[in-house]
C-alpha cells in the first residue's frame, strides 16, 4: 500500500471549493467578459415539450451500436417557467432543452448551432468521455466557446456507460438561464429491466430559478455589495418540476406574468414506473402514499432491500426510484413534493415556501384525466426543516453487481487549495497540456495524476455555513470514506487504509458533503484528460469554484482532438471586444486563503453522518 510521498507536494488539498463565506475582491487585470445577451425581448417564445418526459415503451434497448444524430439550435426566447417572462438560453425553443436517449455502445453525435449572441459549450454531465476530452463542453478547460453564429459538432461514445445523466451549458452559469435537459443511456446490461422490474419510465426535472439573467446575477455577485445585498448564491425567485414553478403574480410589476397550474404526471394504475430524477437544487423528493425503490444513484445501479418515503438529492445528482401505482384508482392524485434543503443557501426568509409541487394523477388507459387537485398528505416521516442538507446514506444500499477492483487499493493522493480559478475562455487547459505546456497554479488549482492507477482526493468542506454538491469530470468515483470535521494530511496519513470502504463503495459522480465535514473518494487514473472538480451550485461555480485534476499528461499529448475544436480557438473565432487574454467571470479569492492544511488520503473513523433525512420503511 504504497503512499506516494512525491505526490504530496505536488497534490493540493483540495478545499472550500466551494466556501462562500469570504469577502469580495474583483480581479480585475485582464478584461471581463461580460456576456452580454440581447435585452429586448426575443419574439421566440419558450416551449415545455412535455413528451421528454415520458420515455418511449419502444424505443429498443440494445447491444447492437447505432449513431444516433441531434441537431440543436441554441437561441435567446421569452419565457416564463414560473409564470414570469423572462429573456431565456433555449436549445430547440425548448425548456427543459431536448431529451438524448440512446443505448449503450452507440456514438451520439450534437450539432450545436449557436444562434445566440453569446458563446457556448455544452457538458454531458456524467458521462466520462474516455479518450475524447475535447468534447468536455467545458469552456477554458476542455474547449474554446463555439462563437455566435456558429456550428460545433459533440461527439460522444458512451462505451462503457448506461443510466440517467444530464447535459447543461458550462459557460458561465448559463445553465441556469434554460440551457440543461435530460440524457438517459440505456443497456441490456442494466440490471433494472424493463418489462419485468417496471413498466413505464418518466423522468422528473428538478430545479430552481430566477427572474434576471445569469451573467447580471454574476456580475452582481462579483461585486462588493452582491446580488440583492448578498454575495452568497441567491435565494431561488422560484422552484421547478418539470420546467414549472408557482410564482405569486401580485408582487410582478414590470412584466407579464400568470399563475401556472401545477406539472401533471400522469400514470396508469396498476402499473410500474422508473423515475429517472434530475436534480439541479438540493431537494428532499417524496411522493405522498408512494414509496421510492431506489434503483440508481447517478449512473450506478444500486440495490437495497428498503424504500424511501423521502429521498435526499444534491444539486448535480441523479436516482433512478420505482414506483408502483397500486396505491389508487382512475381518478386518484397525489402530490408530488420537491423540498428545498434551504441550508445549501445563505439567507433563505422565514416565510419562504421550500416545496415545489407536482401532481402525480393515476389515469386509467383510454380515460380521461381527472383535474381535481390532490388531498394527499405529506409522508408523517419528511423532514422538510432540516438545517444540513445531507447526501443519502449508503448503509441502506449496496452497489448492484459492484466487484472490488484490487488496484483501489493502491495509491494515495491529496490536496490542498488556495486559489479560485481564473477561466482563461480561449485558452483551453486541454490544449496548453496538449501542446506540451503545464497549468498555472496561481489561476486553477489542480492535481496532477501521472499514470494509471488509484487515487483518492480528500475533499474538506471548509464552509461552516453551506452545504455543498461536488461533482468530477471525466471519471465516477468510489465514495471510500468520509466524516465530520476536516482531515488533515496527518491524520490522514496516521489511520489504517483498512478503515476504507473498499468493498463495496457507493460510486458516484456528485457527492453533497456537508459544512465542516470531508470526504475521501478514490478514482482510477485510466483517463487521460483535465477534469473539472467543482461546486455544482452554479452560481459558486460562475465565480470560480473550481479545481481540475490532470491525469496523466504524456498521454494528454497524444490525445487526437478533431480539427474543427482546435479551429474553435482561431483567432478569426474571438468576438470583437475579446482577446485571446479575456477571462470570463468568475474570481472571488478567501480572505484568508489559508487553509493549506495539506490532506493525505488514508482512512477515516467509520463514523457516517447524513442519514437524518432518510426515513426507511420495513
Ligand atoms: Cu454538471 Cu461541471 O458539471
Amino acid at each position: 500500500m504504497p503512499l506516494r510521498r512525491s505526490h504530496l507536494n505536488a497534490a493540493l488539498a483540495f478545499a472550500t471549493l466551494c466556501a462562500f463565506i469570504f469577502p469580495t475582491s474583483i480581479h480585475a487585470t485582464v478584461p471581463i467578459h461580460r456576456g452580454t445577451p440581447s435585452r429586448s425581448a426575443p419574439a421566440t417564445k419558450v416551449t415545455n415539450n412535455r413528451a421528454i418526459y415520458t420515455l418511449s415503451p419502444t424505443f429498443v434497448i440494445t447491444d447492437v451500436p447505432v449513431t444516433r444524430t441531434f441537431d440543436w439550435t441554441l437561441s435567446l426566447a421569452t419565457g416564463a417557467p414560473d409564470g414570469v417572462e423572462r429573456e431565456m438560453m433555449v436549445i430547440n425553443g425548448q425548456f427543459p432543452g431536448p431529451l438524448i436517449e440512446a443505448n449503450q455502445g452507440d456514438t451520439i453525435i450534437v450539432n450545436v448551432r449557436n444562434g445566440m449572441t453569446t458563446g457556448a459549450g455544452i457538458h454531458w454531465h456524467g458521462i466520462a468521455q474516455k479518450g475524447t476530452d475535447w468534447a468536455d463542453g467545458v469552456p477554458g478547460v476542455s474547449q474554446c466557446p463555439i462563437p455566435a453564429g456558429s456550428t460545433f459538432t459533440y461527439k460522444l461514445t458512451v462505451a462503457n456507460q448506461f443510466g440517467t445523466f444530464w447535459w447543461h451549458s458550462h459557460m458561465g452559469n448559463t445553465m441556469a438561464d434554460g440551457l440543461l435537459g435530460p440524457l438517459i443511456i440505456h443497456s441490456p446490461n442494466d440490471p433494472n429491466v424493463r418489462g419485468r422490474d417496471y413498466e413505464s419510465e418518466r423522468i422528473i426535472i428538478l430545479g430552481d430559478w430566477m427572474h434576471d439573467m445569469s451573467d447580471v446575477i454574476i456580475a452582481d455577485l462579483l461585486t462588493v455589495d452582491g446580488y440583492r445585498n448578498s454575495t452568497g448564491a441567491p435565494v431561488p425567485d422560484a422552484l421547478l418540476i418539470n420546467g414549472v414553478g408557482v410564482y405569486n403574480c401580485s408582487s410582478v410589476t414590470n412584466t407579464s406574468c400568470t399563475t401556472q397550474p401545477l406539472p401533471e404526471i400522469d400514470v396508469v394504475p396498476n402499473s410500474s414506473y422508473r423515475i429517472r430524477i434530475i436534480n439541479t437544487m438540493h431537494y428532499k423528493f417524496s411522493i405522498d402514499s408512494h414509496p421510492l425503490k431506489i434503483t440508481a444513484a447517478d449512473d450506478t445501479a444500486i440495490s437495497g432491500p428498503k424504500a424511501l418515503h423521502q429521498l435526499p438529492i444534491g444539486i448535480g445528482q441523479r436516482y433512478d426510484a420505482i414506483i408502483k401505482t397500486t396505491v389508487g384508482t382512475h381518478g386518484s392524485a397525489y402530490y408530488v413534493r420537491a423540498a428545498m434543503c434551504a441550508a445549501s443557501i445563505a439567507n433563505v426568509p422565514s416565510n419562504y415556501d421550500i416545496t415545489a409541487l407536482a401532481v402525480l394523477r393515476y389515469v386509467a388507459t383510454g380515460s380521461k384525466a381527472t383535474t381535481t387537485l390532490p388531498s394527499s398528505t405529506d409522508w408523517s416521516d419528511s423532514v422538510n426543516n432540516d438545517t444540513t442538507c445531507y447526501d443519502l446514506d449508503t448503509t441502506g444500499t449496496s452497489v448492484f453487481g459492484f466487484i472490488t477492483n484490487s488496484a483501489l487499493e493502491s495509491i494515495a493522493h491529496f490536496f490542498w487549495n488556495s486559489v479560485t480559478w481564473t477561466n482563461y475562455i480561449y485558452k483551453p487547459m486541454l490544449f496548453t497540456l496538449k501542446n506540451g505546456g503545464s497549468l498555472n497554479s496561481s489561476i486553477i488549482t489542480h492535481a496532477i495524476f501521472p499514470s494509471t492507477g488509484a487515487a483518492d482526493i480528500i475533499i474538506n468542506n471548509h464552509d461552516g455555513g453551506i452545504d455543498h454538491p461536488y461533482h468530477l469530470h471525466g471519471n465516477a468515483f468510489y465514495l471510500v470514506s468520509r466524516g465530520s470535521g476536516l482531515l488533515t494530511a496527518t491524520e490522514y496519513a496516521a489511520r489504517n487504509t483498512s478503515s476504507f470502504n473498499t468493498t463495496n463503495p457507493l460510486r458516484r459522480d456528485t457527492l453533497v458533503i456537508s459544512r465542516s465535514s470531508y470526504a475521501i473518494i478514490r478514482i482510477i487514473t485510466d483517463n487521460p484528460g483535465v477534469w473539472p472538480l467543482h461546486c455544482h451550485i452554479g452560481w459558486h461555480l460562475g465565480v470560480g469554484k473550481m479545481a481540475t485534476i490532470v491525469v496523466q499528461p504524456a498521454a494528454i499529448r497524444n490525445l487526437s482532438v478533431p480539427a474543427a475544436a482546435t479551429a474553435l480557438c482561431d483567432a478569426s473565432n474571438i468576438p470583437a471586444g475579446d482577446t485571446v487574454n479575456t477571462t470570463a467571470p468568475g474570481r472571488k479569492r478567501r480572505s484568508t486563503g489559508a487553509d493549506l492544511t495539506a490532506y493525505v488520503l488514508r482512512g477515516l473513523n467509520n463514523a457516517i453522518e447524513h442519514r437524518r433525512a432518510i426515513k426507511l420503511l420495513d
